[in-house]
């Protein structure tokens, strides 16, 4: 029997509650498709702080890259907020992403029909949304020199080298063909040197794509339109920090930020995880919405694994789910027709797995 070995990364907070319910959801999908998965369990975060001095253990690195994939939850917390920076739990997140080479994060948002009533907009608004934000996640502001602090500055660099927007473009006009062959890139090119790069560079690579019709936009008319006519959008291509932005925006078309999944890709072994964060003021509750992780899973599935059809039969049975009412908190008050806790919904999840 085939069998993947899958590195999981739970880390802090809701971390270990939402990625115990993705393995259940996997566990589920393997027995009925034919393949199985080894799990390893590695540390990250402020949870690996505690335990070994640092957020990001080199053993996590390379356990993670003799892996076929990672599948990750959440890390951060108040707890760690007053560490040095190298020591904070966001630091090992970013080394690790960036040791792993994962340059393109993927975020689609997708507005289930079950939950058009969930978004803070009208529904008629959000209903059909379907967009990817195509994120590029190991440079820009998050990662340039010089950046420091003293007692009375800090600063940070925003800087894009050519190959780095070249890379990234390409994977957002690749992922545009297979969808609406639209992609629409963000900057800030009236103000930003940066961006005035980012731009006639995407404008380069958008030449070997014929077929697919680029748009640009600058990032604070981008955080305006993605709530005036979400629709409008299939690819957004952004550098770090506005995809993080607007990514976080992008999920209150759809009603939660605990249903939106992502994938971190690049050369390499790709990490799969929730967008949102580690939500320590509701850890340890049974409260937290796995379907973000379980989305991610399924993504893993997808992309890492090419098992396309265990991959549809988790989306499938996500939105069953969602179809016959089941709800976890942050749901609660739209069209529930039950409550569930953190593992109910896991439970119901693997159990809708079609054989
Ligand atoms: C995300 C998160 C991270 C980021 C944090 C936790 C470092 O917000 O994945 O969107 O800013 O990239
Ligand atoms: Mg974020």
């Amino acid at each position: 029997m085939k069998s993947y070995k899958i590195a999981l990364i739970k880390g802090d907070g809701i971390g270990p509650e939402i990625v115990d319910e993705a393995v259940k959801v996997l566990d589920a999908v393997a027995a009925h498709c034919g393949f199985g998965f080894q799990y390893e369990e590695l540390l990250m975060g402020g949870t690996a702080y505690d335990i070994t001095g640092d957020p990001l253990p080199q053993e996590t690195v390379s356990g993670a890259l003799n892996s076929d994939a990672v599948l990750f939850g959440a890390i951060g917390g108040e707890k760690w907020d007053n560490l040095p920076r190298e020591k904070r739990p966001e630091s090992g997140l970013l080394r690790f992403r960036k040791e792993l080479g994962v340059y393109a994060n993927l975020r689609p948002a997708v507005v289930y029909d079950e939950l058009v009533n969930a978004s803070s907009l009208k529904p008629e608004i959000v209903s059909g949304v379907d967009l990817m934000v195509v994120r590029e996640l190991i440079g820009g502001i998050y990662f340039g020199e010089p950046k420091g602090r003293d007692e009375n500055k800090g600063w940070n660099t925003m800087v894009y080298t050519r190959d780095e927007i070249v890379r990234i473009a390409h994977h957002a006009f690749k992922i545009a063909m297979s969808r609406n062959k639209r992609v629409c890139s963000i900057d800030k090119a009236n103000v930003l040197d940066v961006s005035q790069l980012w731009r006639e560079t995407v404008e380069e690579v958008a030449k070997e794509y014929p077929e697919v019709e680029l748009t640009h936009m600058y990032v604070d008319n981008a955080a305006m339109q993605l709530i005036r006519d979400p629709k409008q959008f299939d690819v957004m291509l952004t550098g770090n920090i506005f995809g993080d932005i607007l990514s976080d925006e992008a999920s209150m078309l759809c009603g939660s930020i605990g249903l939106l999944p992502s994938a971190s890709v690049g050369d390499k072994i790709g990490v799969y995880e929730p967008i949102h964060g580690s939500a320590p003021d509701i850890a340890g509750q049974g409260i937290a919405n796995p379907i973000a992780t379980i989305a991610s899973a399924s993504m893993m599935l997808r992309f890492a694994l090419g098992e396309n059809e265990a991959a549809d039969k988790i989306d499938a049975a996500i939105k069953r789910a969602l179809k016959e009412g089941y709800r976890t908190q942050d749901l609660a008050q739209f069209d529930a027709k039950e409550v569930c806790s953190t593992s109910e919904m896991g439970s119901i999840i693997a159990n809708y797995i079609e054989k």
